[in-house]
């Protein structure tokens, strides 16, 4: 494994990081019963030399986490979970706030989390998150409950990312969750400048997803994309949209090819991966240890999606 410092905080972390939500929450999304794999497959990562595990309030992989990590020396991990938002008419946001992170502690085993973030959080929502949530949060930072606090984007609805935008102008966070794949590479310009100004430590999201593990999601994708005249025909072969990047690179899949795109980002701190599979675990680790793409295939990726900035993955 490799390791990097997870900007400001100074945590020394895995440069690949496992998400315990996604589409797969580790397995466990459509089988609440796959718990005993979801352990087994935390302590493979961890076996992998991955000290960063990403897990919610809402993904219902907290215990499993505290199951995995039942017994191994605290210090040598770094627990990032999040908070759900209260919404912005309860009646005290502020105590939600401190009772989830007690509640995820308690889940979870532990003292304290390495990061506690806000989750998801929708242009909306940001100056509640700001003026309301903020505060409980960094009275549990003082408190020695939580060490650093961070803000997970809702990349879903915000793909050009206006919230972290709006957010990194003032010195709040001290991690930030971003959603960047090499179909949506918009916080390369619009984010990354932000973070590495004021050493904000950065955990990419989204980086596979279904466009980029699922062949014909990526071929709908990229058809659509064709007929609406967003990328031209001459750039992209909607049938066969990223067989250049397996014809052209040493990467023998598409996945590979998109944890390596996220991996030697400058501004990427951690490339978070999700899986319910051992067999992607140990290709995904693989991947993101590789060294980066060639040069023209970054070329190449840049002229079809550099410009993109409304794509999910999804
Ligand atoms: N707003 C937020 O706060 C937010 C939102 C989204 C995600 N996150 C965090 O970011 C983490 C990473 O996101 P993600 O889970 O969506 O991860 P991802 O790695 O971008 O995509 C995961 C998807 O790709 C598939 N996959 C993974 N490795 C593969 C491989 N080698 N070959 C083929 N398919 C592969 C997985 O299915 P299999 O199970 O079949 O491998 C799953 O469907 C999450 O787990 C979560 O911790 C946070």
């Amino acid at each position: 494994m490799e390791f990097t410092t997870l900007g400001r905080t100074g945590l020394k972390v895995s440069v690949a990081g496992l998400g315990c939500g996604g589409p797969s929450r580790l397995g466990m999304r459509n089988d609440a019963t796959s718990a005993d794999s979801a352990v087994k497959l935390i302590q493979q990562a961890i076996d992998f030399g991955i000290n960063l595990l990403d897990t919610a309030q809402n993904y219902g992989t907290e215990p499993v986490v505290g199951r995995a990590i039942a017994g191994i020396p605290r210090d040598r991990l770094v627990i990032s979970t999040k908070k759900t938002l209260p919404k912005r008419d309860h009646a005290n946001p502020e105590a939600e706030i401190i009772r989830g992170l007690e509640q995820s502690l308690k889940l979870i085993g532990t003292d304290y989390v390495d990061v506690y973030h806000l989750h998801g959080v929708e242009p909306d929502d940001y100056n509640f998150a700001k003026d309301r949530l903020l505060p409980p949060m960094r009275r549990l930072k003082e408190q020695g409950k939580v060490r650093f606090v961070g803000v997970t984007e809702g990349f879903v609805v915000d793909p050009t990312h206006t919230v972290l935008q709006d957010g990194l102008k003032q010195d709040l966070w001290d991690v930030v969750m971003v959603g960047f794949s090499l179909l949506n590479p918009s916080a390369r310009k619009t984010v990354f400048p932000l973070t590495e100004r004021k050493s904000v430590g950065v955990l990419n999201m989204f980086a596979v997803r279904r466009a980029l593990s699922q062949p014909e999601r990526l071929k709908e994708l990229c058809t659509e994309l064709v007929a609406k005249k967003i990328i031209g025909e001459d750039l992209l072969d909607a049938n066969d949209p990223l067989g250049f990047l397996l014809r052209e690179t040493d990467a023998k899949t598409i996945p590979e090819a998109a944890y390596r795109f996220c991996r030697h980002e400058p501004g990427v701190h951690v490339v978070l991966f999700g899986t319910g599979k051992s067999a992607h675990l140990k290709e995904n680790v693989a991947a993101i240890l590789k060294p980066a793409l060639p040069a023209p295939a970054l070329e190449r990726l840049e002229k079809i999606f550099g410009g993109l900035d409304h794509l999910t993955g999804n």
